[in-house]
């Protein structure tokens, strides 16, 4: 099966390959990043998309049956890269698209015209297990013990729940920064056992020092830099156009941070559109915070566009400059999305290309107030999440979007996940300020708490039990 899959650099310039069974994080020739390609004509494609409906009825506990439960691993044709034997799944996926008829009245859209899609049904609470799944079973394939992320959150939650689950265990490591993370999430790491580095610094700083350290002593990475978890993120889009009779929508609208989602959903529609499974395209609105919106100064204020893989890298680099200059960091209430320097990028370009897409920006004040609309109108959902809503009344505002197309909102993470912030904006009470300034010390005897290290290197390695490298 590996001859079928492999390993691509973006860069049109590069597009040197590698086997599925080297452990890249980006192209060693040019830096760039790397994407999982399939020989398709080598492989078995469904002729037509309603092939996977059948799934419905074959699920069950025994190994076909638990891969077509899962709502990632009933579609393996589309992403061929590891054989059944060796995929990790515990149920991911099993998500739902909702049809939502008061949030379209309230926001002035046509009824039976705006869709939800809750990705905070996953099994951790977020869209992160579709990728997971893709990658934890990479790893096991490979036979890696240890694991490791930079996480806003909800990448350490499903990381740590995939890496206790997964047959034999793996030791699951978490790089978060200090106080950018909502309990919710923190409190899910801690619960599955992950060892939980609580760096000096933001998400940015947290991601350089986790690729570094993974580099050095051999952590397999599962940030979104790994190509075979965007591959697992595809699976949100075949779901979506499942649950509309495979019919597809004139709109995806997504939140935007680390820019791996809106990367997959691109990926997703260029394959399905080349294997002549789907007719046409939907448009792709990308939605960032005002405190965290690099991907909008790029391609809405810079004008910077895919255009074949030969972007305007100078551009990038010079807002880069500009912000270090100035000490920019990120700030959002949506602290999912507080991320300065996306790593994906340049795939979200590609992906704005793909699907003809735009970018927009929302205010943390739009944030809340759209999530506490899809809160009364529906089940809830994490402040991110809502950042899709809020761009999507700001599109039908320059009549962008119009109230009779098929739009759907990713709602990325569940409600639970961030309390403080929904109980903030409808009491006025800041939960963090009730905690007491010197926590009391753990005393159960499972007690998992985080560790505190500098942003440094040879701290890091000593808190891992290792040596540092010399
Ligand atoms: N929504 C939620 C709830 C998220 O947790 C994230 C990312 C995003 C949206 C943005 O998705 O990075 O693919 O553009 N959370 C990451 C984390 C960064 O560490 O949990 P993206």
């Amino acid at each position: 099966m590996s001859d079928k899959a492999y390993q691509i650099c973006i860069n049109p310039d590069c597009r040197e390959t590698f086997s599925t069974h080297e452990v890249l994080f980006d192209c060693p020739k040019c830096d760039s990043l790397l994407d999982v390609e399939y020989d398709w004509d080598r492989l078995a494609v469904p002729s037509s998309l309603e092939f996977f409906e059948h799934r419905w009825g074959t699920k069950g506990l025994k190994t076909q049956g638990r891969l077509d439960f899962s709502g990632v691993w009933r579609f393996r044709e589309l992403l061929p890269f590891v054989p059944p034997d060796s995929i990790v799944t515990i149920g991911e996926g099993r998500t739902l698209l909702e049809e939502n008829n008061p949030l379209a009245r309230e926001i002035g859209m046509k009824l039976g015209h705006l869709f939800l899609q809750y990705e905070g049904l996953n099994p951790s609470g977020s869209f992160k297990d579709n990728g997971m799944t893709a990658a934890f079973s990479l790893a096991r394939r490979l036979g890696r013990k240890r694991v490791a992320c930079a996480s806003t959150g909800n990448t350490s939650a499903s990381l740590a729940m995939f890496a206790h689950k997964t047959a034999p265990p793996m030791q699951g490591i978490v790089f978060i920064g200090s106080g950018k993370i909502a309990f919710g999430k923190l409190s899910q790491a801690l619960d599955y056992g992950a060892l939980t580095l609580q760096i000096e610094g933001d998400f940015d700083a947290c991601l350089r020092r986790v690729r570094q350290v993974s580099d050095k002593i051999g952590l397999y990475l599962m940030n979104s830099v790994n190509p075979f978890r965007l591959e697992g993120q595809k699976a949100i889009m075949y779901r979506v156009l499942e649950a509309r009779d495979w019919e597809v929508p004139d709109w995806i609208i997504c939140p935007g941070g680390n820019l791996g989602n809106c990367s997959a959903f691109g990926k997703a529609f260029r394959e399905l559109h080349q294997l002549g499974l789907i007719k046409r395209i939907p448009r792709l609105a990308v939605i960032v915070a005002t405190g965290a919106n690099t991907l909008y100064h790029v391609h809405e204020t810079d004008n910077v566009k895919w255009n074949g893989g030969r972007f305007d890298r100078d551009k990038i680099n010079a807002l880069y400059a500009t912000m270090e200059k100035t000490h920019y960091l990120p700030h959002t209430i949506a602290s999912a999305i507080e991320i300065a320097h996306p790593v994906n990028l340049p795939k979200s370009l590609r992906a704005l290309d793909i699907m003809n897409g735009l970018v927009r920006q929302v205010t943390d004040e739009d944030i809340l107030e759209h999530k506490a609309l899809v809160g009364r109108y529906g089940f809830g959902c994490e402040p991110a999440s809502a950042a899709s809503v809020a761009g999507l009344r700001q599109l039908l505002g320059e009549q962008i979007i119009s109230p009779d197309d098929h739009v759907v909102c990713i709602l990325t993470g569940h409600e639970l996940k961030d309390p403080d912030a929904t109980v903030k904006y409808h009491t006025g009470i800041d939960m963090k300020s009730l905690t007491p300034p010197e926590p009391i010390p753990p005393t159960g005897t499972s007690s998992n708490p985080p560790r505190k290290v500098a942003d440094d290197l040879e701290a890091i390695c000593e808190a891992l039990g290792e040596r540092p490298p010399s």
